[in-house]
């Protein structure tokens, strides 16, 4: 009998012991794909038709490089939503060779801008003149970025990259659900700022193809005399001269000044992680890094995702990086940024100080101001691995929905409406909600304030995971969210993308929630530690964009499933 008790508890003990090990096993063990697999690269973007642009240069023989430029100008016809010409963008890249780098080819403000630009003669903001039609319209950086990045790093000819882009805009792109309800959404506006010779006039539904004859004689100019096929010439001049028609700012001498610039990237670690992210005049990158070192000395993945205690601890994090984000983060050629303090350690542990779980800190607490938050997701990234193993992380954007809504026919493309990232007058918020301080005031030449955050990661010294996001201020958190279920939560790439998120941005001080996955139940307890909820809306708080590489040297693709996302790889 004792015997048999013994073997008992010896079988119990050997049970026990094996189900823990195979817990531990299991969380070192990498999520199980659920996304697109592809054995040696891929492109993630907002749209197929785009990424697959990106996979033919790849297979022709291009690097990451060449595939970018492909994929950023066929989104200007396959998502003109938030893909351009127009506007402008980051890129963060991280070589096979584990080289990384950073390029900023931002808009910037003409040379006739000023500081009070957007105000009337009694100092208040001009509703609309920072965010709709030509005087919104920032000098567009994009066709100056991908030169930039094609001279540094690319491998084919710029013709046989823009050829198959070209090919695209020639025989059109098929019009999906999404994309027609959004266009009947900003219709009126877009008619409004055009008139009724756009190209937009005309309603379209799912189905039909949309065809961009003008955007490809622009190319073909951009293909035969490069960069100055923008800048310089006819281009330019059919540009500048219809900004002004349309009472904008931006002139010749504007787009022929305009250069893309290389930058440093805000390079951090997070645990046995490195995380490469996007510099000022970004704020992506410094607000993570701030964000990841004040959650670090916390085991988050204890607490489980999406649960009281982790939604507690990411939120105070954030409440006092985007505090930090909107006084002290600017175009870095303008003001000095103490970036020092701010990612220090010490500077980081003490901001956390004041933090416990019994109650929300408030934000009137750390700084004043009533505000309002609008949801979008009108930037768009696309994410690439090549073959070589260089990796590619691109958030690029005309701002809000198709930008200004400024549509200039004869070339084909939108206008971005980037001036409203600007602080328009200190205190007042922009369209995000996002108010600002003097270092992002407005200035001629000086780039705006932005929340892109294109991102790479790196585990174990290797390249793991490329990632981005649209969704103006809602962008750090939802690449930052990312990155916490993949290694945190031991989710997969497409799990990680998919997953619901929520919000904080310090003002206004409430959380955000994506409707489902978050229990009522949740939400009171929140409420009864003090924190604000936001309940009137149910946004979409970003759209990811990623690529995970696993152990095999394998890519897994999450294409967000909030949009028309699509992975295409081989
Ligand atoms: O640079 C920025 O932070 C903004 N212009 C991004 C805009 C954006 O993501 C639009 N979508 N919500």
């Amino acid at each position: 009998m004792i015997i048999t008790n013994k073997i008992k508890y010896y079988f119990r003990y050997i049970f026990l012991i094996s189900i823990a090990v195979t817990i531990t096993q299991c969380r070192k063990q990498p999520a199980k794909p659920t996304g697109l697999v592809a054995e040696k690269a891929m492109v993630v973007s907002a749209r197929k038709e785009a990424s697959a642009i990106g996979v033919e240069i790849l297979k022709k023989g291009g690097n990451a490089f060449d595939a970018m430029v492909g994929t950023e100008l066929a989104l200007a016809a396959a998502y003109p939503f938030a893909g351009n010409l127009g506007g402008g963008g980051f890129m963060v890249y991280r070589k096979g060779n584990g080289d990384v780098g950073a390029l900023d080819y931002r808009e910037k403000a003409p040379l006739s801008a000023h500081k009070d630009m957007y105000l009337d003669s009694l100092g208040n903001v001009i509703p609309g003149k920072s965010t709709i039609g030509a005087t919104a319209v920032g000098v567009p950086g994009t066709i100056a970025g991908i030169f930039k990045v094609h001279e540094a790093f690319g491998s084919l000819p710029i013709k046989d990259i823009i050829d198959p882009v070209i090919r695209l805009v020639e025989q059109g792109v098929v019009v999906t659900e999404r994309q027609a309800a959004r266009l009947e959404h900003y219709r009126e506006q877009i008619l409004e700022v055009n008139g009724d010779n756009t190209l937009f006039f005309n309603t379209c539904s799912a189905g039909d193809t949309l065809k961009y004859p003008a955007l490809a004689n622009t190319l073909r100019r951009i293909v035969k005399n490069g960069r100055d096929g923008f800048y310089k010439g006819e281009t330019a001049k059919i540009l500048s001269t219809f900004i002004q028609d349309q009472g904008g700012y931006v002139t010749m001498a504007d787009l022929a000044k305009y250069e893309a610039k290389w930058r440093q990237p805000i390079t951090f670690n997070y645990k046995d992680l490195r995380i490469i992210s996007m510099s000022p005049p970004s704020s992506g990158g410094v607000t993570m890094n701030q964000i990841f070192k004040m959650i670090e000395p916390y085991e988050i993945s204890d607490f489980g995702h999406n649960s009281t205690e982790t939604i507690q601890l990411f939120t105070e994090a954030c409440r006092r990086a985007y505090a930090d984000r909107n006084f002290y983060l600017g175009d870095p050629d303008f003001v000095d940024i103490p970036l020092d303090v701010l990612l220090s350690n010490k500077y980081l542990a003490g901001r956390m100080e004041d933090f416990t779980f019994n109650k929300a800190t408030l934000s009137s607490e750390m700084e004043r101001g009533k505000i309002h938050i609008s949801e979008s997701s009108e930037t768009t990234h696309y994410s690439i691995v090549d073959q070589e193993g260089n990796a590619v992380s691109v958030t690029t954007t005309l701002n809000g929905a198709y930008g200004s809504k400024l549509y200039c026919d004869e070339l084909g493309f939108f206008l971005n409406n980037e001036m409203d990232d600007f602080s328009a007058k200190p205190g007042v918020p922009n369209m995000f909600g996002l108010i600002g301080a003097d270092a992002n005031s407005i200035a001629p030449e000086k780039r705006m304030l932005s929340s892109m955050t294109p991102t790479i990661v790196e585990k174990e010294g290797k390249l793991w995971l490329v990632v981005g996001s649209p969704g103006g201020s809602t962008i750090i958190t939802a690449v930052a969210q990312t990155i916490l279920n993949t290694y945190e939560f031991d989710m997969s790439m497409q799990e990680a993308v998919n997953a619901p998120r929520f919000h904080h941005q310090w003002l206004p001080d409430f959380i955000v929630f994506e409707p489902d996955g978050f229990s009522t139940d949740i939400k009171k307890e929140l409420k009864s530690k003090g924190y604000i909820i936001n309940e009137d809306r149910t946004p979409i708080l970003g759209k990811v964009d990623a690529i995970r590489r696993l152990p095999d040297g394998s890519l897994e693709g999450g294409a967000d499933k909030r949009g028309d996302d699509t992975a295409v790889g081989f």
